[in-house]
């Protein structure tokens, strides 16, 4: 099915803060998918070369607000995220534990931002690489937090994300694919990984290809308030759906025109 959505703000990304997104009109976005900024001292302003991360010159987005003021912002982006968002919409939040001096403090307190929506999801997105400890075990997960307007309206094509079946036997199953669960294994961009780019915090396009496919149509308008280098961007076009994205820093928003280019020369 493929639905109109409004002209005005598609396949843009709009370089000011997502805390107003005047461009987009109220109910046209059909499902939102993003990884804020965790506020975990992230250099954003840092290069990849050869696969390790130097300093850069360029002065970037400040991770290590203060609290109330980051979650003033993300509670500020969070409303908006609802008011474009259709009544069918969905929302995919990324988001992970936060680490103080070895102690965790989980993102759990970003479910009150949404509790007039359904939570439908919580996704344990695993995966095999990251920092090592020694007095606790090493952290390899991430969450997802898949929301909806409406408790039971909402797009989700089961058939479009299956995965192949580890125990297939002919003689026992009817097909060599199966329904993935709610623990994601897919890995992270590591620093030799073809869709590397320069920035510090990109999430993986297998995570978003999943999300996207499953929880919208061709045509449908995806939004990411935290675009980074565009990986949103990049599969949605991909996925033959629309974008709209917003990202402080203009130099992401060049690695990610570069992306969507590279990808046009690659579908075309
Ligand atoms: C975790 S990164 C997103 C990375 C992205 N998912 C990718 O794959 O490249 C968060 C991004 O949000 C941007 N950002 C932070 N605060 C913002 C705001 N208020 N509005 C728009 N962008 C913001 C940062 O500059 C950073 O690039």
């Amino acid at each position: 099915m493929h639905t109109v959505v409004c002209q005005c703000c598609m396949n843009k990304i709009f370089n000011h803060s997502s805390e107003s997104m005047k461009e987009i009109p109220d109910k046209s976005v059909s499902l939102m998918v993003t990884s804020p900024p965790y506020n975990i001292d992230i250099q954003y302003g840092h290069n990849w070369e050869g696969g390790r991360q130097i300093r850069s010159k360029g002065v970037k987005y400040t991770d290590n607000l203060e609290e109330s003021v980051y979650r003033t912002m993300l509670a500020n982006v969070i409303e908006e995220i609802k008011r474009v968002l259709k009544d069918d919409g969905q929302v995919w939040f990324n988001i992970k534990n936060r680490y103080d001096k070895g102690v965790i403090t989980p993102p759990f307190w970003i479910l009150d931002y949404f509790s007039d929506m359904y939570l439908k999801n919580i996704i344990i997105w695993n995966f095999d690489w990251g920092g090592s400890t020694n007095k606790r075990f090493c952290s390899r997960y991430e969450y997802v937090f898949f929301f909806t307007k409406q408790k039971d309206n909402y797009t989700f094509n089961l058939d479009d994300v299956k995965i192949p079946a580890l125990n297939y036997r002919p003689d026992r199953y009817k097909s060599q694919l199966k329904n993935p669960t709610d623990v994601w294994r897919i890995s992270m961009v590591s620093g030799n990984s073809l869709e590397r780019t320069e920035h510090p915090a990109q999430y993986p396009e297998e995570l978003v290809e999943r999300i996207i496919k499953v929880g919208s149509n061709p045509g449908d308008l995806i939004l990411d308030p935290f675009m980074g280098s565009g990986t949103t961007a990049v599969v949605a076009k991909r996925l033959g759906r629309e974008f709209v994205g917003y990202e402080l820093e203009k130099d992401y928003i060049k690695i990610a025109i570069e992306r969507l280019k590279n990808e046009e020369t690659n579908l075309f």
